[in-house]
């Protein structure tokens, strides 16, 4: 995204203090993803850190794109059309049939866990992790492990909206972290 439309992107990020509970200022992508334009752009972007761009920016050629539940999957599955590669869900635990891996985690107002299927990605696979907000990088790291767990190289993680003072990049230390937007 150029700087001034990704101003105008960061403006369909509503701001929400408060939620879920105190000091949280939750981000809320929803008006963004109601944007077809927006939307159309970052999923573009999205795809540029994959292919490279004329500009000389050197790609990370994917197999796979992967999803966080929830948000990740709407950025994610686009993404993966976009570039006529497979889309795969990384889901909250209990939802996916077994036999699935699982890995526990922590994030910025709780915990969670995720699974993802054995068999789902081909061996040695490389992988793009998309999810819309970098903030501990709980959900990150522990997306990462899961991949590489299942046999999948993680070529890098890809995030609509960094959250700066959370140590999510810190966190995913090692690995190519690319991020649309950022906030202090
Ligand atoms: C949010 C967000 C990221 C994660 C980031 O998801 O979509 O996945 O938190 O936080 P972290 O960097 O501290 O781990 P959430 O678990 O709230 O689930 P949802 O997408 O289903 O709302
Ligand atoms: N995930 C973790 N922290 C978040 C926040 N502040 N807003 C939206 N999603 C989040």
């Amino acid at each position: 995204l150029g700087s001034d439309r990704a101003a105008e992107v960061r403006a369909l990020i509503r701001d929400v203090p408060g939620y879920p509970h105190d000091p949280i200022v939750f981000r809320d992508i929803t008006p963004l993803l109601a944007d077809g334009e927006a939307l159309r752009d970052v999923v573009e972007a999205f795809a540029r850190l994959c292919e490279g761009s004329s500009d000389g920016a050197t790609g990370h050629p994917v197999d796979v794109v992967a999803g966080m539940e929830a948000r990740g999957f709407l950025l994610g599955a686009p993404l993966a059309t976009r570039l006529g590669v497979g889309f795969v869900p990384l889901r909250k635990a209990g939802k996916l049939p077994p036999p699935v891996e699982r890995v526990s985690y922590d994030l910025e107002y709780g915990s969670a866990a995720i699974e993802l299927r054995t068999g789902t990605l081909p061996a040695g696979a490389r992988v793009l992790l998309v999810d819309d907000v970098l903030a501990t990088g709980g959900t990150a790291a522990a997306a990462a492990e899961l991949v590489e767990r299942c046999g999948g190289q993680v070529v890098a993680a890809a995030f609509l909206l960094e959250l700066g003072g959370l140590g999510g990049r810190e966190r995913l230390t090692g690995r190519v972290v690319e991020t649309l937007l950022r906030v202090d």
